[in-house]
């Protein structure tokens, strides 16, 4: 696929930016990332993770984050969390109990589990407080501009209606708005995430100014994720 160069000039002349690099994993709430078989799935995102050496965080279900922990070492993040604390909550998921579940960080405000602002600040603090580790995602640069306050350890960029698709990627979708998200945030790192599904989508990304990736469907539901995880590793390369 061609790729305007828009206002940037040509992106494939752009060299990607060193640094933290990582693929983040999101098992949703897919079958195929649910219960022993999110355990088999973190243990192929492992093998691929050393083989490659790239990073791979496993974002899991508050209910195999204990499981995952146990079965792997890569760092296991939650997909959500709220901002109570110890007490009178029912159903609510305690920051707390993530730690103590083994997760180092969580991931906010999902396309999939819109947050408010202001909840988004109030559970940033308390992943802060925690130690804990916060990717804040966002729609868009006026969105990013509304969370960014609240200095998480991440921003991701994730067009709403690119999620789930394996033909149009934010990347090849989006190339302007990465760029204009990694030049408003420069001061984060930015992950990107919606369709991703191709060594192409990986290297257009970090030449463009990305840290990393968010990737679901690709990986999670491939006929062999140790073959689609490999080969989005292998393009950090
Ligand atoms: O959090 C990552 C996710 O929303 C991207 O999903 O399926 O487009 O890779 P997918």
């Amino acid at each position: 696929m061609v790729i305007s160069g828009g206002g940037f000039g040509d992106f494939r002349s752009l060299r990607p930016a060193r640094g933290v690099e990582m693929i983040f994993v999101n098992f949703k709430t897919y079958q195929q990332g649910t219960g022993a078989k999110a355990s088999k799935l973190a243990e192929i995102c492992e093998k691929v993770s050393k083989k490659t050496g790239e990073t791979v965080i496993l974002v899991a279900q508050a209910s195999d984050i204990f499981r995952l922990s146990r079965a792997v070492s890569l760092p296991v993040w939650a997909q959500d969390v709220d901002e109570i604390n110890y007490g009178s909550h029912t159903g609510w998921i305690l920051p707390e109990a993530i730690k103590d579940s083994g997760a180092k960080g969580a991931i906010l405000n999902h396309s999939e589990k819109r947050r408010s602002p202001e909840a988004v600040g109030k559970i940033v603090r308390r992943l802060k407080d925690l130690n804990l580790k916060s990717l804040l995602c966002c729609q868009s640069i006026d969105e990013g501009q509304k969370l960014v306050k609240f200095q998480p350890d991440f921003l991701a960029y994730e067009p709403a209606e690119l999620i789930g698709s394996c033909e149009v990627s934010v990347a090849s979708a989006k190339p302007e708005t990465i760029r204009n998200f990694v030049l408003k945030f420069s001061r984060l790192p930015v992950v990107v995430g919606a369709g991703i599904h191709s060594p192409e989508d990986v290297k257009l990304s970090l030449r463009l100014g990305a840290k990393g990736i968010l990737v679901a469907t690709d990986v999670v539901l491939a006929r062999n994720p140790q073959k689609e995880l490999a080969e989005l590793a292998q393009a950090f390369g």
